[in-house]
């Protein structure tokens, strides 16, 4: 997913349904530093129970729209 077609997802769209971290949540741990994986998963729990949120390799059922490794991308990069 492009950030384009991320920034169109409002704040409160669930990105991690076992922990239930928001992409708002998400978007705010990136802005404070947390700019890797592990940094982003120790900072809001998401993709530390079941991992499927991580990516879409992982999640390869497709049940997620977005996963943590493109908002990531889209937004830890400054692009
Ligand atoms: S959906 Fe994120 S850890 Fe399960």
């Amino acid at each position: 997913m492009t950030r384009e077609e991320i920034e169109k997802l409002d704040d409160d769209y669930e990105v991690c349904y076992c922990m239930g971290t928001t992409l708002g949540e998400i978007r705010e741990a990136i802005r404070n530093g947390a700019v890797t994986m592990d940094a982003l998963k120790e900072r809001t729990e998401a993709g530390t129970l079941c991992g499927l949120c991580e990516s879409r390799e992982i999640d390869d059922d497709g049940d997620r729209e977005v996963h943590l490794d493109e908002i990531l991308a889209a937004y830890a990069k400054g692009s």
